[in-house]
């Protein structure tokens, strides 16, 4: 067993970042790593800038002569009778074939293609052809609302769309093309709607825009070429909430984003191309559904596993039965997955046979140690280690983990930085602290796998992220570090909320919610939720002429979900009669918190507000949540 403390941190990060790029075959090997500067007044990020590549060909072409004939793709509907392997020789025609649709309607070399798809392979294939032909996708994620996508295509101008009929999940459709179809009467630009026939259910397709991907796929050929990119060519853009505003448009490269996925890939997961068959349960519309449900795992020859459904359909044995169905190696999930099945007792679990299981993982939230033992003990019953990784939408890939082969001593802990990370802790004041202590996250040193920019606002990127503390990156979390340097990740310390390990930014929630008519003003906070992580809590003052009724909470709650989706859907709407403010009229966020939270004992001082007893009246309606 490795001590953590071993790890080999290199002294000369360029060299070892350059020597961790022949991880890829490159048509241009790079001769240079980095070329990084955080300050405001110069700032660039740029990584092997010499080195030239296709993605796609990285994870399709260069495994075709070794490893045509081995599964790329396991794909297990929501339907749990239903299932299919392809192979890499077969994801290569498919991709290859859904290139030339692209090209021959006019995709080229950095367009956007926004893809909306359900669970299925055609949205690896899409994600695939668009890199193929070096057109920039961006996954919006299938359970998002026409009016989110509407705003991401316009935002990012794309020009085509790739969809499906419908999507399934747990026993239900969602109307993919139809979603797609109000979108794009808010949004101009789009010349392509490519259709995916997943479920056969009625759609309704324009002419001269919308076309059918099984009826394409054989008026062209197999023969496409890739297309030689710059590594710091962008490969995609992902929609990622934050503190204030809409979404941004988080860009990532060609050359760092995969080579750093299919380093920490390799590395996290200890992966034997030839033996594992590893399982990622995240939405392809997540970071984590693009680094390492498609691309860590191709670029690496892997197989990976695609899940259409969901954890308890049928019933809450459905990991389980498909790691027995299809010998899972490793499992890589989410804490708010792992407590919703801890909630339904062993029995599940213990009713199919996991001994394929030799790795588990989790990610996007940190994992309360209740849910890390259960998972230890009854999941992997004791023999597989958990990787805990700690990792962002910006940052590409997995920053901080435990090893496999490292002690598994401290659950909930993401333990410490992969070889190559550096980070620090500063207070409020951004002070560095030292040895154990508690305080906010930063990244000190560039690496391959980090975003580039926020598309079309340049300047953003570097608010958000780079001016907090100048020259390093904010993270955006707190964390505590003990004294063996091993760091907890203690959560969001921005207007940031985590729930069921989607990240949303509670400014797009009151932004929603003051679109509504009855709504004056709003503020959104999170609460400690025990499945999800935390839960969504909405202040609400009226306007002065609307009256409250019993189901005008019911009203705005499916307004929000319905203008963003039901992901964003509030648990909570407290009708309040004004909000806690500063004389200067901020609102006192940290007060609503902990009202949220049933702490009225930890409001502190309250008196300097503009109306105190404001927060009594608050207090004591806030009673019936908890
Ligand atoms: O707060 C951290 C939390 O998820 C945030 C990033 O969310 P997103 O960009 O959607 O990416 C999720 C998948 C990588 C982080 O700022 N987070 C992610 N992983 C962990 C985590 N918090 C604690 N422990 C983790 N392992």
């Amino acid at each position: 067993m490795r001590r953590r403390q071993d790890r080999p941190h290199p002294q000369d990060r360029d060299t070892f970042w350059l020597e961790t790029a022949s991880v890829l075959d490159w048509i241009t090997m790079p001769t240079k790593a980095s070329d990084v500067s955080w300050k405001a007044e110069d700032f660039r990020i740029k990584w092997f800038e010499d080195g030239v590549l296709n993605a796609c060909a990285e994870c399709l072409d260069r495994h075709l002569a070794t490893r045509g004939k081995k599964t790329a793709f396991i794909w297990e509907g929501d339907d749990p009778e239903i299932s299919e392997t392809i192979t890499y020789e077969e994801v290569f025609d498919h991709v290859c074939r859904m290139a030339n649709v692209l090209k021959a309607r006019g995709v080229d070399k950095g367009d956007r293609v926004v893809l909306y798809m359900p669970m299925v392979p055609e949205a690896a294939y899409a994600m695939l052809a668009c890199a193929r032909i070096g057109a920039i996708h961006s996954v919006v994620f299938g359970g998002f609302s026409p009016e989110a996508l509407a705003s991401r295509i316009n935002d990012c101008g794309a020009t085509a769309v790739i969809t499906a009929d419908e999507g399934r999940r747990g026993g239900k459709t969602i109307p993919l093309k139809a979603n797609v179809d109000r979108a794009l009467e808010k949004a101009e630009g789009v010349r392509l709607v490519l259709t995916v026939k997943v479920t056969g259910g009625e759609t309704s397709m324009v002419s001269g825009r919308d076309l059918w991907w099984h009826e394409m796929r054989d008026e062209v050929t197999a023969d496409c070429p890739a297309e030689p990119m710059a590594a710091e060519d962008p490969l995609f853009i992902l929609y990622t909430s934050g503190s204030t505003g809409k979404p941004k448009g988080v860009i990532h490269s060609t050359g760092g984003y995969l080579v750093y996925v299919a380093y920490t890939f390799g590395l996290v997961f200890d992966i034997d191309p030839d033996k594992d068959i590893y399982w990622c349960t995240a939405d392809v519309g997540w970071i984590t559904g693009h680094s390492y449900m498609v691309y860590g795992p191709l670029a690496r020859g892997a197989t990976s596993l695609l899940f259409e459904g969901v954890p308890t359909y049928p019933d809450p044995g459905r990991l389980w039965s498909v790691t027995e169905k299809h010998n899972v190696t490793i499992l890589y999930t989410a804490p708010t997955a792992i407590r919703a099945l801890m909630k339904e007792g062993d029995g599940f679990v213990k009713a199919h046979d996991r001994s394929s299981l030799r790795l588990l993982g989790s990610v996007g939230e940190p994992i309360n140690p209740e849910a890390w033992r259960w998972y230890h003990d009854v999941v992997g019953e004791g023999r597989c280690p958990i990787v805990d990784t700690w990792w962002q939408t910006e940052t590409g890939g997995i920053m901080i983990t435990p090893l496999p082969d490292e002690p598994m001593d401290k659950p909930g802990w993401a333990t410490a930085p992969l070889p190559g990370i550096e980070l620090s802790l500063v207070d409020q004041e951004g002070h560095r602290l030292e040895g154990d202590a508690e305080g906010l996250l930063l990244i000190t040193a560039g690496w391959p796998g980090q975003a580039r920019g926020v598309y079309g606002d340049p300047q953003r990127f570097i608010d958000t992220y780079f001016s907090a503390y100048p020259g390093t990156y904010f993270t955006g979390d707190g964390a505590h570090r003990d004294a063996e340097g091993d760091y907890r990740i203690t959560g969001r310390v921005d207007d940031v909320l985590n729930v069921s390990g989607h990240r949303m930014g509670t400014a797009e929630i009151e932004s929603a919610l003051v679109a509504h008519p009855a709504v004056a003003e709003a503020a959104v906070v999170g609460y400690p939720h025990d499945v999800k992580g935390q839960g969504i809590h909405c202040y609400v003052i009226l306007q002065s002429d609307v009256q409250e009724t019993d189901d005008l909470p019911q009203t705005l709650r499916q307004h929000v979900r319905q203008d963003i989706g039901p992901v964003a859907t509030p648990d909570r709407v407290q009708i309040a009669p004004g909000l806690p403010k500063t004389r200067s009229g901020k609102i006192m966020r940290r007060i609503l918190r902990k009202i949220a939270e049933g702490h009225p004992d930890q409001l502190g001082d309250t008196s300097t507000l503009a109306e105190p007893e404001i927060v009594d009246t608050l207090v004591a309606d806030a009673q019936r949540f908890t």
